[in-house]
């Protein structure tokens, strides 16, 4: 690895995540033995208990378990699995909304994530404030935001309300603009979930054309999480099926896909 990649390592007890912008590394995101529990407490009484003491009693529920695999630059990997499999959770690994409880995970290069797309905004400054902060914290030039941020402001179609407050926005038009964002910046590492609905129907059409067109875009990792196998053979070469957070299968996408739907 070349020593002027800037590289991230947070350690988690017995977990660690390490994120850097090596491209030359043919590996973009590998997970190793993962695993990420949830308390689950009977009420948010006894939530607020167990941070003064360890003894209040807890269900838990394993969301990865052991969750091995690698997505290899420039790849479009599937993940399949049942509702509840662990497929979004995975993706929250990845961008860093959560963290795994055990194991390690890798990601080499910048994450863009379609998912969560209104959070992270603050609601007192405008859209476009917004926008340019996030260019900022993205790490563009002036000159690189300046060229961006017309396109963003279009696909948003927020029209005058783009100077307006984010809090005025209704919950419809935050997530436009992060879907406008998001897919705008060129990421080297794609995490796509399909349960994505963004706007109205015109709007989601909208957003599904231009999630294929990045997809199709040679150099860019996805990962990608769906419910139609087909639209999984279209854009992924391999896939990887999960259940109850474990990898049940690993392959190229058209064995994926039937072990899916035979299982
Ligand atoms: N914040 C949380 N607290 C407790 N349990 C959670 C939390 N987030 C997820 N889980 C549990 O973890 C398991 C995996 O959830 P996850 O959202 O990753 O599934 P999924 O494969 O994305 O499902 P779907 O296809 O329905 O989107 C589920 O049993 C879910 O209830
Ligand atoms: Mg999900």
């Amino acid at each position: 690895m070349s020593s002027s990649v800037a590289s991230q390592a947070i350690d988690y007890g017995e977990a660690s995540v390490v994120r850097d912008e090596d491209r030359s590394n043919p590996i973009a995101v590998r997970f190793d033995h993962v695993c990420k529990t949830y308390k689950l407490y009977k009420n948010d009484r006894q939530r607020l208990l167990a941070t003064f003491s360890n003894r209040v009693k807890c269900d838990t529920i394993n969301a990865s378990d052991d969750l091995t695999f690698e997505c290899r630059r420039g790849e479009a990997l599937a993940l399949l699995g049942d509702n509840g499999a662990g497929k979004s959770t995975a993706l929250k690994m990845i961008t860093g909304v959560c963290f795994p409880t055990s194991g390690r995970i890798e990601v080499h290069g910048r994450v863009s994530a379609l998912l969560e797309l209104s959070a992270g905004f603050d609601m007192r400054l405008s859209g476009m404030e917004n926008v340019r902060l996030r260019c900022q914290l993205w790490g563009l030039s002036k000159g690189e935001s300046e060229e961006l941020i017309p396109g963003i402001v279009e696909f948003s179609e927020l029209g005058k309300y783009i100077d307006q407050p984010m809090r005025t926005y209704s919950s419809g038009m935050r997530a436009r603009l992060g879907f406008a964002f998001a897919s705008s910046i060129r990421p080297d590492i794609l995490v796509v979930d399909e349960a994505l609905s963004v706007g109205d129907r015109k709007f989601a059409a909208k957003c599904r054309k231009r999630v294929s067109s990045i997809m199709e875009k040679e150099g860019v990792t996805v990962l990608f999480v769906t419910h139609s196998t087909s639209q999984a053979k279209q854009f992924c070469s391999r896939g990887i099926v999960l259940s109850h957070g474990k990898t049940l299968f690993s392959g190229g996408i058209d064995d994926a896909v039937e072990f899916y739907e035979n299982t």
